[in-house]
């Protein structure tokens, strides 16, 4: 009752591991010098055995004794264990793992912070081309507004504003379909191209106040305007590029996506197709040959 109070350790959970640490490693040395010792004593028992009691004294590997190879094959591994011990512990100990650890946590948060920042531009975009939608639902809706687009698996579609691929019959298939229509675009993409499309009337959507084009361009400064030059045309597309096509899936009735069959490296993507909105109605598999270095399907979504 009055016997003293028992005194409690004060070590925190860091000065723990440290000690925990510091014990695992001397029993690694101690167990690397035991190694050693028993590695001498094993080393002289097979030159005893073979030279003075005469064990397999005529077994020779190229005019060598047998012991000499048993002796450099053990001194390898113990090597090896030394190696275990000082070099690879070292480089990938405890330190190395929580600097590899901090490395992986800070790239992570700047992908964040990035995402953040794209999510800040592109959010209200997206939600006034929702506003949109729902006035043109309001009026009466007569075009069938097209996205037109091809993606890979991973859903990259242009890299350094440039296409990532070649496939001849997709730049027919775009031909064909866009054909006499209005084709409304990003800035970026229209730069990207050597010159306007022939049969086609350019619809170009810039912030710049006085962007010039070639005769026949049309630009404007909204989406909104975009889609308003193209009462005329029952089935206008939009031909991208990614900031395009995120503020006007929402708006689009019908998407038609040539999905081509592999992951490429990107900085340009088209969002993910909800299928809880998009309904696919075609689909056909292209495979590879001497035109197509890529396998692809032209693929149809219609709104729900
Ligand atoms: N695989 C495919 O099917 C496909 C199709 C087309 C394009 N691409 C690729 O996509 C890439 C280009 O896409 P991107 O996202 O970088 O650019 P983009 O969408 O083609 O153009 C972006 C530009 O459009 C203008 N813009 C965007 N939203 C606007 C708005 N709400 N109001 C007014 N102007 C607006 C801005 O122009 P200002 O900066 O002038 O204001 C902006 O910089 C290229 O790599 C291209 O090859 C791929």
């Amino acid at each position: 009752m009055f016997g003293r109070k028992k005194s409690i350790p004060q070590i925190d959970k860091d000065q723990l591991e440290l000690i925990e640490n510091a014990q695992k490693r001397i029993k690694q040395k101690k167990r690397l010098y035991v190694h050693f010792v028993i590695f001498l004593i094993g080393a002289l028992f097979l030159i005893v055995a073979n030279t003075v009691l005469g064990i397999a004294e005529d077994f020779k590997i190229f005019e060598i004794d047998w012991f000499v190879f048993a002796i450099l094959l053990w001194l390898f591994f113990f090597i090896y264990h030394a190696f275990n011990v000082f070099i690879t512990h070292k480089f990938m100990g405890k330190a190395w793992e929580q600097k590899q650890l901090d490395k992986l946590v800070a790239v992570q948060q700047h992908r964040i912070e990035q995402l953040k920042n794209n999510l800040k531009k592109e959010a209200p975009l997206i939600a006034e081309s929702y506003l949109y939608n729902d006035t043109l639902n309001k009026k009466e809706k007569t075009s069938n507004l097209t996205i037109i687009v091809a993606a890979a698996q991973n859903d990259a579609i242009g890299k350094g504003n440039k296409l990532i691929w070649h496939l001849s019959d997709d730049l027919k298939r775009f031909k064909n379909l866009t054909n006499g229509h209005h084709i409304i675009m990003g800035r970026k993409t229209f730069e990207s191209f050597p010159k306007p499309l022939p049969n086609r009337t350019h619809i170009v959507i810039t912030r710049q106040a006085n962007y010039k084009v070639p005769e026949g361009v049309i630009v404007v400064n909204t989406l909104e305007a975009a889609i308003d030059a193209t009462k005329t045309d029952e089935q206008p597309f939009i031909i991208g590029g990614g900031e395009i096509y995120k503020q006007s899936l929402a708006i689009s009735d019908k998407i038609e996506l040539t999905r081509v069959h592999e992951n490429f490296e990107a900085d340009t993507f088209f969002p993910k197709i909800d299928l809880s909105v998009w309904k696919e109605t075609a689909n056909t598999f292209h495979t590879k040959d001497d035109k197509h270095k890529h396998e692809f399907s032209f693929l149809t979504y219609e709104r729900l």
